[in-house]
């Protein structure tokens, strides 16, 4: 088989790993790709949202299937004309991928299909926008209704703060949608999805504020890890029922089945687990973590889904132990990241993902704000995490930092339950409940 991804971040090199590893892939192409790709596949220097030139490389390499990691390819069509010129593409359709690129129409959707989410209204004028956020009280939650590449979220407990940030959305032509605020820590769950079927993967928790402790602004995420101790045995039963099974019937029904990778992120309330936000994608960075774990052959079962019908393949197995990632940040990250400055990294350990380099000379430079997407692997969350940071500290962002903090709590956790094991092996396992969740 052979293989295109669209993309070139961590994810995309992720992405293009788990493919190049399965057996029945002859050949991976990236698509621009970057550094890290460039080791084992062929980048070839086209722009992802480029439909034709999309088409165009498809029929040059004669793919058999093409993966889309951005949202924004997915957004503008790139799936669509390459199923209307035959070629299988993992990835949904424009107007599936509206699950994503519009907030209100995947709000209408989870009311439409009864999927437990918070309570929201849809504003196109500031009158209605302050009515909201009174109706809801703080902390108030601000979403522009559009694509805004990770900036369109605002979570604040200042009124003011929400308005401005509601304001500067309607002015760019945006509806707003303010919302309920979700109490709980935070998980991201993805599942495989063929238009009717999903096979989802294990759980993973990603960290969204740029400090540690989850302070300062929210970022495209610092860093996360896989499985999750701390959560419940059934989360991904609950959540196949209440969520991923409902949405798919609802877009089928709608005459836009959901083929693709659906991200749900939900935040485990009180009341059980409550969707945050779909993504259409591949998360970043949680997809690196997670496919370092996976066992079954990715390109395979992707291919199936595009296809209309994952039900012929073995379903996802990952393999026993945790996995950390950590991103290593360009100086400035979020707001203003430096471009140009020194990295030190190779780029053909499957360990050291490249999510914003290029190559300078006969050097890497920082070419976006999330450089580096480092992984550390162990039979516990605790020895991952020393792996990731041991990893991590022979490498160089020049100027840059990241989060210390990456799956601490969860470690801890962990360790306190098998303690717990050890000085009662009779009793029931007590699940604890970690404050790693950032959102707030
Ligand atoms: P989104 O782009 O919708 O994922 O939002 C980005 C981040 O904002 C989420 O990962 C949460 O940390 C936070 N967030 C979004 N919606 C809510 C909500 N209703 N309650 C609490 N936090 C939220
Ligand atoms: N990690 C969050 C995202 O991919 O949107």
């Amino acid at each position: 088989m052979t293989v295109i991804v669209l993309g070139s971040g961590g994810r995309e090199h992720a992405l293009a790993l788990a493919c190049h590893r399965d057996p029945q892939v002859a050949a991976v192409h990236a698509a621009p790709g970057n550094p890290g790709t460039a080791s084992f596949a062929t980048n070839h220097p086209i722009d992802p949202c480029d439909k034709d030139a999309v088409v165009a490389l498809a029929r040059e390499v004669a793919a058999d299937l093409v993966v889309v990691g951005p949202e924004a390819p997915l957004v503008a069509g790139v799936a669509d004309a390459l199923r209307d010129a035959g070629i299988d593409c993992f990835g949904p359709s424009a107007e599936a991928a509206r699950l994503e690129g519009s907030k209100a129409f995947a709000k209408e959707v989870m009311a439409s299909a009864g999927v437990p989410t918070a309570a929201s209204r849809s504003c196109g004028d500031l009158d209605s926008v302050g009515a909201a956020l009174d109706e809801f009280g703080a902390p108030h939650v601000v979403k522009d209704d559009g694509l805004a590449g990770g900036k369109g979220v605002v979570v604040t407990e200042d009124r003011d703060e929400a308005l401005a940030h509601a304001e500067q959305c309607l002015n760019s032509g945006h509806q707003v949608v303010i919302e309920e605020y979700l109490d709980g820590p935070e998980v991201s769950l993805f599942a495989i999805c063929d238009g009717e079927r999903a096979l989802p993967m294990q759980p993973a928790q990603d960290f969204k504020r740029v400090g540690d402790g989850g302070v300062g602004p929210n970022t495209g995420g610092m860093g996360a890890y896989t499985p999750l101790p701390w959560a419940s045995d059934n989360l991904v039963e609950t959540v196949s029922n209440t969520v991923i099974s409902p949405t798919l019937s609802a877009m089928r029904d709608r005459g836009t089945p959901f083929i693709g990778l659906l991200y749900v992120g939900l935040a485990l309330t009180s009341d059980g687990p409550k969707v945050v936000e779909f993504n259409v994608r591949f998360g970043d960075p949680e997809t690196e973590p997670l496919l370092s774990m996976l066992e079954s052959p990715l390109a395979q079962i992707m291919q199936a889904a595009a296809r209309g019908d994952v039900s012929g393949t073995d379903g996802l197995r990952f393999r026993r132990g945790a996995a950390v990632g950590v991103v290593m940040a360009s100086e400035g990250y979020p707001a203003s990241p430096v471009k140009g400055r020194r990295v030190v990294a190779p780029v053909d350990d499957e360990d050291v993902l490249h999510a914003g380099t290029r190559i300078e000379g006969d050097g890497l430079v920082t070419s976006g704000g999330r450089v580096l997407v480092v992984l550390g692997h162990g039979e516990t969350l605790a020895g991952a995490r020393t792996d990731a940071y041991s990893r991590v500290n022979q490498l160089e962002v020049s100027g840059g930092f990241h989060r210390t903090d990456i799956a601490l709590h969860a470690a801890e956790l962990e360790a306190v339950d098998e303690m717990a094991d050890e000085l009662a092996p009779q009793s029931e396992n007590n699940p604890s409940n970690p404050t790693d969740g950032e959102n707030s």
